[in-house]
């Protein structure tokens, strides 16, 4: 990803970092590899596991991998310095999986995500859908959709499993070997199947809204009242599986139109609420969402490209440090400035600055220096005028049009 056009993904992830920030959450960074073990509990039988992590030995002999998702690593911190709950945290980081690549799935891709450790409330469900929902508006995604659902509590799970698993038994005529294996392994994943010979039997496959316990149905029922007081639409999907294991209760997932359907998933996540406790802390509810940043660009309006740069210093002087303590001040102040180096021409400045986008061109001569002056060029219009330096910083401050 290279300028210019990594200037959006910097201006993308500043906008989630700061809506995060803005709502109580704080950075954490998690290793970008860990034990083996540690990613191996997000799901014996997901896709990722079996399949798609990077595993490799390190010179001590210890089976590690690379981090395919963010949440088991936030996790294993969190058992690990147990902070005070509740502990809400986001991260801006790379993951790793070894799929087939293609536009919009990646062996390296950037999620942008938070987790939540130790709230139970369905208020704090309501606000991580927000924050996710408010952050595509805020990208250029208006349209992307989201769809709910409720995977239940480990209690209702074995018997919902079950059943489904019975139903595919009996209605799928000769399945492959593959699903067979899944039918056997993980029913759940049947369901989101994107096989259209299986979308029948599919859509008439028990639903686990049907078997929630009392508890998860009420919890399911106020997330729902919260999106609905917050104006947040959302599709219930009872098919609605997300690909790892440690999913319980709230799950959901954000999708864009403008995407091929195999790649549409701008985002997603869910309740974990018994992973704490499996990586051997205390019992503590956790939920969280992963967006995947490649995705958001594929799907958001590129916007016109604002110059990013306000000014360019243009020196014609002897003493080449006049530009440095120039860029300085204009910097300090809060004005984005390039220069040129290395003893150019005047006329091979000037074509740096047409070149890199900038505002204004500030130009340093020995005429304007001795009135304690320097000339400012508007690049775009061409008009230009002499400028007292000691106004310098104000004047581009009341006149510059893009303030990032
Ligand atoms: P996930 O659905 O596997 O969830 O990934 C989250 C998002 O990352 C996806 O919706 C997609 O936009 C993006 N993504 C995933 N794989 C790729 C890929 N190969 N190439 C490009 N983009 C991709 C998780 O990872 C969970 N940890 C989310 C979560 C957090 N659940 C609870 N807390």
């Amino acid at each position: 990803m290279l300028p210019p056009e990594s200037a959006r993904i910097a201006q993308v992830i500043a906008a989630f970092s700061q809506r995060a920030m803005g709502a109580g959450f704080g950075l954490v960074i998690t290793p970008m590899f860990e034990h083996l073990e540690v990613f191996q509990r997000v799901g014996a039988s997901t896709d990722v596991v079996r399949k798609e992590m990077y595993v490799f030995e390190d010179r001590g002999g210890r089976s590690m991998a690379l981090r395919p998702e963010g949440t088991a690593g936030v996790v294993r911190a969190y058992v690990q310095h147990r902070p005070t709950p509740p502990w809400k945290v986001f991260y801006v980081a790379p993951n790793f999986r070894y799929e087939r690549p293609q536009k919009g799935r990646y062996r390296q891709h950037m999620q942008l995500g938070v987790e939540v450790l130790g709230v139970d409330d369905p208020a704090i469900d309501v606000e991580v859908i927000s924050l996710a929902h408010d952050f595509f508006v805020s990208v250029g995604i208006p349209n992307a959709e989201l769809r709910i659902n409720s995977m239940g509590d480990p209690s209702t799970r074995p018997a919902y499993r079950a059943a489904l698993q019975a139903y595919f038994r009996s209605c799928i005529e000769n399945p492959s070997e593959a699903l067979a294996e899944l039918i056997e392994s993980n029913p759940l994943r049947v369901l989101d199947t994107k096989d259209p010979a299986l979308a029948a039997v599919v859509a008439h496959a028990p639903a686990l809204a049907d078997s929630l316990s009392s508890e998860s149905a009420a919890h399911f029922a106020s997330v729902r009242d919260g999106l609905d007081r917050l104006g947040i639409p959302y599709r219930l999907d009872p098919r609605l599986v997300r690909g790892f294991d440690y999913y319980t209760r709230t799950t959901f997932e954000f999708s864009s139109p403008s995407l091929d359907a195999a790649q549409d998933a701008i985002g997603g996540g869910g309740r974990y609420d018994g992973l704490a406790e499996e990586m051997g802390g205390p019992p503590t509810p956790g939920i969280g969402f992963g967006i995947g940043l490649e995705r958001v660009m594929l799907a958001s309006e590129p916007e016109a490209t604002a110059p990013r740069l306000h000014a360019f210093i243009i020196s014609a002087l002897d003493d080449p440090w006049e530009s440095s303590t120039l860029a300085a001040t204009l910097r300090t102040a809060g004005i984005a400035t390039d220069r040129a180096f290395g003893g150019r021409s005047v006329k091979a400045q000037w074509k740096l600055a047409d070149r890199s986008g900038a505002e204004f061109a500030v130009m340093l001569g020995a005429q304007e220096q001795a009135r304690g002056a320097v000339v400012v060029k508007h690049l775009a219009t061409g008009e230009q005028r002499e400028i007292l330096t000691s106004e310098l910083v104000a004047w581009i401050l009341e006149h510059r049009k893009h303030t990032s």
